[in-house]
């Protein structure tokens, strides 16, 4: 949450900045603010809205060095004067993203010092005890001391007017990267803010510090030792975060999953079989030794590990069970040393995900896996296996191809596994590999019907409450319809396996309640269709989304979207599409903003 962007170059880093903050605004959008350094003095510009409301107020702004944020409120409500960059005495200007623990009695022992607060965030004080530390100038000292008095989580920026070439920026608990351009540097929290001006990134690690300056830069681990951190060269290329010929960043990204899920599934694919080795070396020894599979994710990405824990029991026969990583890592739980803990996320800096992680390592789980989409993220980096979905850059709040890409990875956990297990014979892997091949073309088929989904949506458009229906593996795919239906529409949206329809929501259908209804031709089919009769027989009116094969018709009050034929296990990929596009056109329909939907971040680096 929150994205921070700082520069110091040869020239106005003004439109560096607020290009740096568009970028990163799927990180929070309550407020944004910049400060540059200019003719000894510090001169910001705040705006209580979205970065675009920054860029017209900073348009006549010049400065060579300076430091920009973009908000997601955690204390303090979003305005102006609690828009980042904080400023102690026109002096000492910070950016931070993350959360100050004891900022309440550094705010008391500051206050006493005679410092003034004009802001109820935590932040604030952070600025004021680097003021308090700044001596002859040395901004770096002074930060590396104020960082010390911090706890918490934090990424931050500082300046100071009288130094006008040179900026500190640190991390413990936030991501932060640092980007090397010639005679000119940056930092910023993702990568997406830097493609504009350089490739070469270095990935700071826990605890570093460092100074940013002109020519040059050195860095400074937790014990303050200078150390040397690799330049790694990018492979993301500006256009993938640019819109290009689509409306929101969501629809881009729902259509971008057939060559997201092309490239993760590459290396597999053009092979001639499954090995433990497109999880790291150490999968050879591990995997052998596990006993069960504990999944911890939150949100979509929780979804996708649901999903994976029926493959996993049915095709791999090992046991598994998925936990919300928030609940996980404050609940006391029996470790198995030979349980193999994975971690899904989109971002691999999802603070619960991460904690729950760490917690679990704490209790003796030393076999972890890490599915993420983000190299180098703090989840890959504290996770001894791991599998990198190959997305790209997700945008959108809602995650679209990252929930894609985090089920096509985990099939592949479930074919390494039951492979390893004996519960795979090479004809079974050869059709497999097959259908996992032929998974992109599915993919794209699905998304030909984009026109009747949106079509379907208009109904919505007026509705405030809306049910999800799925069986087996499909109940997990209905729950994501939901979410992304609540997170962009704002209509509440319940997911219930359909049985469970009968004890309780049941009550709540009528004519106002459309109920929406996953319907694959598997072995459910025939249970679920009395399900469906169920909600008929109520006057519900039905939304079904149903393979081809199902053979379902259309009927008073029950509109049928049909999709290809069944995809066997690979089933729930396909029929998550839809949901995503309706989710997206009702969206439309109502005129919410698509891709920052109130309330929400991408990257919830906070508890
Ligand atoms: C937020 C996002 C969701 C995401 C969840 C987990 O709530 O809005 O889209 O699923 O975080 O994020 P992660 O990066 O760990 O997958």
């Amino acid at each position: 949450m929150c994205g921070i962007v700082g520069a110091v170059a040869k020239r106005n880093i003004v439109p560096i900045l607020v290009n740096g903050l568009l970028r990163l605004e799927y990180r929070g959008y309550d407020s944004a603010g910049l400060v540059v350094v200019h003719d000894g003095k510090l001169d910001r510009v705040r705006s209580a809205g979205r970065v675009a409301e920054l860029k017209d107020k900073s348009a006549h702004t010049y400065g060579e060095l300076g430091i920009a944020h973009t908000r997601w409120a955690t204390h303090g409500v979003p305005s102006e004067r609690n828009a980042h960059p904080h400023m102690s005495r026109n002096l000492i200007a910070v950016v931070h993203n993350g959360i100050i623990e004891n900022y309440e009695e550094l705010r008391t022992e500051l206050t006493a010092q005679g410092y003034e607060f004009t802001s109820d965030t935590d932040t604030e004080v952070i600025a004021h005890l680097v003021h308090s530390h700044y001596k002859q100038g040395n901004l770096l000292l002074a930060t590396q001391t104020a960082l010390k008095e911090l706890v918490g989580a934090y990424a931050i920026g500082v300046v100071a007017a009288d130094n006008p070439h040179q900026l500190i920026a640190a991390r413990k608990g936030s991501p932060l990267l640092l980007g090397v351009g010639k005679g000119e540097h940056f930092v910023a929290s993702d990568m997406s803010a830097l493609l504009q001006v350089t490739k070469n990134v270095v990935y700071l690690e826990e605890g570093d510090v460092v100074e940013v300056n002109l020519a040059d830069y050195r860095i400074f681990d937790q014990q303050g030792n200078a150390v040397q951190r690799p330049v790694h060269v990018s492979e993301l290329d500006n256009d993938s975060v640019e819109l290009g010929e689509y409306q929101h960043y969501m629809q881009k990204e729902i259509h971008e999953q057939p060559q997201a899920l092309a490239n993760t599934l590459e290396s597999v694919c053009n092979s001639q079989s499954l090995v433990p080795g497109i999880f790291g070396a150490d999968a050879n020894t591990i995997f052998p030794q596990i006993e069960n599979i504990l999944i911890l994710a939150c949100g979509t990405s929780n979804h996708s590990g649901q999903v994976a824990r029926y493959w996993l029991e049915e095709i791999a026969g090992i046991p598994c069970s998925v936990e919300i990583a928030s609940e996980y890592r404050y609940r006391v739980s029996v470790p198995n040393p030979k349980t193999l803990v994975v971690t899904i996320s989109q971002s691999g800096e999802t603070a619960d995900t991460l904690a729950a992680l760490i917690h679990a390592k704490a209790t003796g789980h030393n076999f972890t896996l890490g599915i993420c989409n983000v190299p180098e993220s703090a989840i890959i980096r504290q996770s001894k296996l791991r599998l990198l979905t190959r997305a790209g850059p997700e945008i959108g709040v809602a995650s679209t191809k990252a929930f894609t890409t985090q089920l096509a990875a985990l099939f592949l956990l479930t074919l390494v596994l039951a492979k390893l297990r004996g519960r795979l014979d090479a004809a079974q892997e050869q059709q497999f590999l097959h259908e996992l091949r032929h998974l992109p073309t599915a993919v794209q088929k699905v998304l030909a019907l984009e026109p009747k989904i949106a079509a379907m949506a208009k109904y919505f458009a007026n509705k405030h409450h809306a049910l999800f229906l799925g069986r087996g593996m499909h109940f997990p795919i209905a729950a994501e319809g939901a979410l992304k239906l609540k997170e962009i529409s704002y209509i509440h949206a319940e997911a219930y396996p359909a049985g469970e329809l009968k004890h309780g929501p049941l009550a709540l259908v009528d004519a106002d309640m459309p109920v929406v209804s996953v319907a694959p031709n598997d072995t459910l089919l025939e249970k679920l269709k009395s399900n469906l009769q169920e909600v008929k027989a109520r006057g519900g009116e039905l939304f079904v989304f149903a393979d081809a094969d199902t053979h379902m018709k259309e009927s008073d009050g029950v509109h049928i979207l049909q999709m290809p034929e069944h995809a066997g296990f690979l089933s729930p990929i396909l029929h998550t599409i839809p949901l995503q596009l309706l989710a997206y056109y009702v969206a439309l329909e109502k005129g919410t903003d698509v891709d920052k939907p109130r309330n929400l971040a991408k990257s919830v680096t906070v508890e």
